[in-house]
Formats: structure tokens, C-alpha cells, sequence
């Protein structure tokens, strides 16, 4: 049986996620586990292309969530379904979590909305693992400024990225069995030892 394992990474802006991926690369790499990293929006030629939109249009909250998931649609057909299939296991930064974070929590689309379309697009497919990446907003938002130019999401207020938070938190803890949260706000040593555990036991 294949051992191919479907991770997740989500997180609001400016939580770490991108600082831990190479560490988690390394991981796999060390083990000779195969792996490929991959994104969402994006991950696909059109999904990428779908990406440039999303960050730099503006557009209605419905809009977002349909491009959202048609690039997600081409990611899960083209890219995730057939390495998992090869055993090779997928490790996605963001993924449909970010949805009902983003557009749900911070948009104000229903939840019921989202499910729809994640019924279309994902079907049976879930993560085995979720890593949340979790910080106060106000030092997320104070690195997020100290850092780097912001897209259309990350320009958002104080109350957006609260939201996302509360939603992120919320979806974690109605899927305990899944989900890990990363405090970030511990040194980055300590974080690599709690991300190490995790994926021993994943990929034990
Ligand atoms: P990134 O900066 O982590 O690459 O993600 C790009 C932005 O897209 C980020 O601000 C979160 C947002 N996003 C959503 O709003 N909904 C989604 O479903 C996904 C996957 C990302």
C-alpha cells in the first residue's frame, strides 16, 4: 500500500508558513521520502495563471471563491490525485481551509457555499495532515509590514485577518484529527523540533 501522505500548510499572512517549508523539505529529503511541494492558488500552468488574478484583480467575494476553486480543481486532477496515486506524497501550501478562512471568515461567504463547491471540486479527497501556522494578529500584522510589498490580501485590515484567524481556529478544532497547530510565536528551533514530531508520526 502506498504511503503517499496529502500534508497541508495554512496559516494567516505573515504567520511563517514560507520560513518552515524549507525546513519541511528538508524533512523529506533526509528521509529519501518522495515528495513534491506545490501551492494554492496556483500549483497548475492555468492555476498560476488564475493566482495573478486572485492577487492583483479586484473582484466580487463569490467571484474569488469560484477561481479559487477552479484553480484548485485543475490542482487536485492534474497535480495532486496523480502523484498521491504514484506514492508520492503532496505537500500543499494552503488548500481548501484557506476557503472557509478567506472567503468564509473573511468575505463573508456561507459556509454552506463553500461546501458546495468543495463537494464539486474535491470530492473524497481530504488532507491526512493540516499544519496551522497560528499568530496574534497584531504581530502578524507588524511582520507582515516590516517584510515585504503586500498582495490584495495581505493590504487587508486588522478585523479581515482577525476573522481569518477565528475561522482558522475554528476549523481546527472541529477537525482535531487532522490538524496541528504550530505556535509561531516560539523560536524557530522550537518550532522545527514540534514539526519534526509530527511528521515522524505521519510518516512512520
Ligand atoms: P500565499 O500568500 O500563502 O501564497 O496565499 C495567497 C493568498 O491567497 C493568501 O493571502 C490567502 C489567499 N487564499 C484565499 O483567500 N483563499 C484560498 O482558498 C487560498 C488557497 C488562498
Amino acid at each position: 500500500m502506498s504511503n503517499a501522505k496529502f500534508i497541508t500548510l495554512e496559516g494567516v499572512d505573515g504567520a511563517g508558513k514560507s520560513t518552515h517549508i524549507d525546513f519541511i523539505k528538508s524533512y523529506f529529503t533526509s528521509k529519501s521520502l518522495d515528495y513534491i511541494l506545490t501551492r494554492e492558488p496556483g500549483g497548475t500552468n492555468l492555476g498560476e495563471k488564475i493566482r495573478e488574478i486572485l492577487l492583483n484583480d479586484e473582484m466580487s467575494p463569490i467571484t474569488e471563491s469560484l477561481l479559487m476553486f477552479a484553480a484548485r480543481s485543475e490542482h487536485i486532477s492534474n497535480l495532486i490525485r496523480p502523484n498521491l496515486s504514484n506514492g508520492v506524497t503532496v505537500i500543499s501550501d494552503r488548500f481548501t481551509d484557506a476557503s472557509y478562512a478567506y472567503q468564509g471568515g473573511g468575505k463573508g461567504i456561507s459556509s454552506s457555499t463553500i461546501s458546495q463547491l468543495k463537494i464539486l471540486v474535491q470530492k473524497d479527497l481530504e488532507p491526512d495532515l493540516t499544519l496551522l501556522f497560528d499568530l496574534p494578529v497584531e504581530v502578524s500584522i507588524e511582520r507582515l509590514n516590516n517584510t515585504r510589498v503586500l498582495d490584495r490580501f495581505e493590504k487587508q485590515d486588522y478585523e479581515f485577518h482577525k476573522r481569518i484567524r477565528e475561522a482558522y481556529l475554528n476549523i481546527a478544532n472541529e477537525n482535531k484529527d487532522r490538524f496541528h497547530i504550530i505556535d509561531s510565536t516560539k523560536s524557530i528551533s522550537d518550532i522545527q523540533n514540534d514539526i519534526t514530531k509530527i511528521l515522524d508520526i505521519i510518516t512512520k
